[in-house]
């Protein structure tokens, strides 16, 4: 696989995803919430960084993303914005944080602006259509995300595939064209049929970046623990896992705490020295 190294490459922008689209090459987004992940996804050269809300999930222990505050998301964005990485820099916006007013959804989305984001991604449809022409007369750019979104877990009634439905499917597809419409530059597209992302992928100009929605997307996005592997379990039915993450660091972890105890770390290759001519103060010195 080629890619080039976060070092060699200019910043991807904005009006990028937007050629890349015209030219049929796919967009690869990953997440990243702390200075490593950021650097690992960086140097593999993926196109867009999102700091997503999935840090509650697979940082903080929360069961759903609904816990995840403004305070968490600015603490995540900005040690993943410090390592400047080459790739677009895209914050999302947690619950409750684009719901209360235009005001607060502006200082919200306009704080990660000021922390480093080059965009905000916010979920759902129609009814987001306020918010969304707010933000983008502010000049922040605006990525959409429909389908299984999942700050609307409780409403789903659980983490379940949508617009199998007929109506569902063309509720989404009119979604899709709207926040087109309104000025979103790409749409996340989660949980639905291949067939139905596919066609939402066809009809747009903007590009498409799916998850668990089938291949004809204009790009992909797996959550950084997922794609490595790194949480323990079973992972769902759209994850691929490129390594078993959690099994390496851990099997790691575990030969070095049998060299621990076995006296085996440190020793001289991880230790450092005193002067010859300073050894002598310890056994002069007595207590
Ligand atoms: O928070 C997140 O990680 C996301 C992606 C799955 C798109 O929203």
């Amino acid at each position: 696989m080629s890619h080039q190294p976060a070092e060699s490459r200019a910043r991807v922008t904005l009006p990028q995803l937007q050629t890349w689209r015209l030219e049929g090459r796919k967009v690869v987004m990953t997440t990243a919430y702390d200075a490593v992940t950021a650097q690992i996804a960086d140097a593999a050269g993926v196109d867009v960084i999102l700091v997503g809300d999935s840090v509650g999930n697979v940082c903080l222990g929360f069961e759903t993303t609904l816990p995840v505050s403004m305070a968490m998301m600015n603490h995540h964005l900005e040690a993943v914005a410090r390592t400047r990485p080459a790739a677009l820099l895209v914050a999302d916006m947690p619950y409750l944080s684009f719901h209360l007013s235009v005001e607060d959804t502006l200082r919200n989305a306009g704080g990660f602006l000021q922390r480093g984001a080059q965009a905000v991604k916010l979920e759902g449809g129609a009814k987001r259509l306020p918010m969304i022409h707010a933000l983008l007369d502010a000049e922040i750019p605006v990525m959409g995300h429909l389908g299984l979104t999942p700050q609307s877990v409780n409403p789903m009634g659980g983490y379940k595939v949508q617009g199998r439905q007929a109506e569902d499917a063309v509720r989404l597809l009119e979604d899709a064209h709207k926040l087109q419409e309104a000025g979103c530059f790409s749409l996340v597209l989660e949980g639905i049929p291949a067939d139905l992302a596919a066609r939402i992928t066809e009809t747009l100009e903007i590009p498409t970046i799916g998850i668990g929605a089938g291949p004809g997307c204009s790009g992909q996005v797996l959550v950084f623990h997922d794609l490595l592997g790194l949480l323990p379990g079973s992972s769902p039915k759209f994850v691929r896992r490129y390594v078993d993450g959690f099994q390496v660091l851990r099997d790691g972890m575990a030969v070095w705490a049998e060299d621990v105890r076995a006296g085996g770390f440190p020793d001289s290759r991880e230790s450092y020295t005193l002067p010859e001519a300073v050894r002598p103060v310890l056994t002069q010195w007595h207590p």
